[in-house]
């Protein structure tokens, strides 16, 4: 189960100024949330909307597809993962939690030559599957790495270097798909009508995951839950209530929003949730060209080591923060703190399960803010797995997805983005971007 705790929300615990009257918000904002909910299910069938991934997690022959392949892949002990933004940080942050029982995942989403070196110095070509990842099929950093990977594998294997290589890509777009072609590679396709940040459950996703031995099955089923409650009326839908608090605490002029699951296995999972929200909602301009400046700025925590960090500025800082913590009910495995003697003042952790000492934290910080009428909200996950994750990464897309109708803008582009790729090419002089180059050597901008 995804359950939510919004008590932390309430008004007649947080003050009327900084909280809302929960129960009497959802029921008023009910047909908006409706409307929104009926907007994006309506649109499902239109290939330029953008919301191919409602239907990722129903993709039965892409699962099919994806296990097969990794249960061919005999004798690979490493793969590297060349992509970048969407193209890496689902897999990133999902591997970070449930990895471990296949081949290592290394990813490579950026630049910088002394981590790229060493990787290649560590790792065996023979036994290292490399799997480029680029919906567009033309990033800068994803191609340089590339392009990179090709001339390591060539000198190591000589013809063989194409056994190593599986591309994933957009069906059309690209120079990666021709290429591919040519060569005879391995493809996976993400679909035309997914975009980078929403692609986690498709092979951009899937593939590293279940080289990575995840239960990627298990991920789309709780995927599936998300959409499920998607469809429901406001008081059953959860992404539409999670959207709800976060367009009524930005309202109230929290515009920072911060993510902090209690566990370290989770601790990947705001980077990804950065970029989806990010450049999802940070939109200059509503669908109908007036100024809006939507989007609240996402803020990683992790608990409860920023207990010892962040917390003291969520408490008693600016009242800018919505606080939403990740709670898990059950966990996996467990300890227990040992008694010692001498050690008698530490005798309230004497015979106490570690996961208590978590789950107590949780609490204690989610109420120490409310206390400082700080609003927050709590995610429950039942415990850290794949349906579990699968689960929320959904219910994470569909709250966003939401909060672009609430906003009224275009969740699904990132003109912001495009730009600054469109400005590197230029600075690298590639062929087509002339104009641009001239009009940043105006301005004095250099590599
Ligand atoms: O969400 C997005 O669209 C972007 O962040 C992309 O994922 C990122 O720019 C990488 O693009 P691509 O997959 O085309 O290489």
């Amino acid at each position: 189960m995804l359950q939510v705790d919004f008590a932390n929300l309430d008004a007649s615990r947080i003050g009327p100024d900084r909280g809302v009257e929960w129960a009497r918000e959802l029921e008023a904002a009910a047909p908006r949330l409706d409307a929104a909910r009926d907007a994006l299910w309506g649109r499902v069938g239109d290939p330029d909307a953008m919301l191919g991934w409602v239907h990722l997690p129903e993709a039965t022959d892409v699962l099919r597809d994806v296990q097969r392949f990794a249960l061919a892949q005999e004798g690979v002990t490493d793969v590297l993962v060349l992509g970048i933004g969407g193209s890496a940080l689902g897999a990133k942050a999902l591997n970070a939690a449930l990895g471990g029982e296949g081949a290592r995942l290394h990813f490579v989403d950026n630049v910088e030559p002394e981590p790229v070196a060493a990787l290649f110095e560590r790792l065996d070509p023979d036994t290292t599957l490399v799997n480029v990842i680029s919906k567009s099929g033309t990033t800068a950093e994803t191609m340089a790495a590339f392009l990179l990977a090709l001339g390591w594998l060539r000198r190591a294997l000589g013809p063989r270097w194409k056994e190593r290589v599986v591309v994933t890509t957009d069906p059309e777009r690209g120079v990666l798909r021709p290429y591919a072609e040519r060569h005879g590679l391995v493809t996976f396709e993400i679909p035309m009508n997914v975009g980078g940040r929403f692609s986690v459950f498709s092979p951009v996703g899937l593939l590293p995951l279940a080289l990575a031995g995840v239960d990627v099955a298990g991920l789309l089923a709780g995927a599936r839950m998300a959409g499920t409650l998607a469809r429901a009326d406001a008081e059953g839908n959860l992404p539409a209530q999670t959207a709800l608090a976060q367009y009524l605490a930005w309202r109230k002029g929290q515009r920072i929003g911060v993510l902090m699951p209690y566990s370290s296995r989770l601790a990947l999972l705001p980077a990804w949730f950065v970029q989806l929200h990010a450049e999802s909602l940070g939109k200059a301009f509503d669908r109908s060209g007036s100024r809006v400046h939507a989007g609240t700025t996402p803020l990683p925590a992790v608990g409860a080591t920023d207990q010892h960090a962040q917390v003291q500025l969520f408490r008693e800082g600016p009242f800018d923060k919505l606080v939403v913590f990740v709670r898990h009910r059950v966990a996996d495995r467990d300890l227990t703190v040992p008694p010692e003697e001498g050690l008698e003042e530490l005798s309230y952790l004497f015979d106490k399960s570690l996961f208590r000492l978590l789950s107590a934290e949780a609490a204690a910080t989610a109420h120490a803010l409310a206390e400082a009428r700080r609003p927050n909200y709590t995610l429950f996950l039942d415990r850290v797995d794949a349906y579990h994750l699968g689960w929320l990464l959904q219910h994470l897309m569909w709250q966003t997805a939401l909060l672009g109708e609430l906003w009224n803008v275009n969740a699904f582009d990132q003109p912001g983005v495009e730009l600054g790729k469109r400005y590197t090419y230029a600075l690298l002089g590639r062929p087509g971007y002339e104009e641009l180059a001239a009009e940043l050597a105006r301005a004095g901008v250099e590599p």
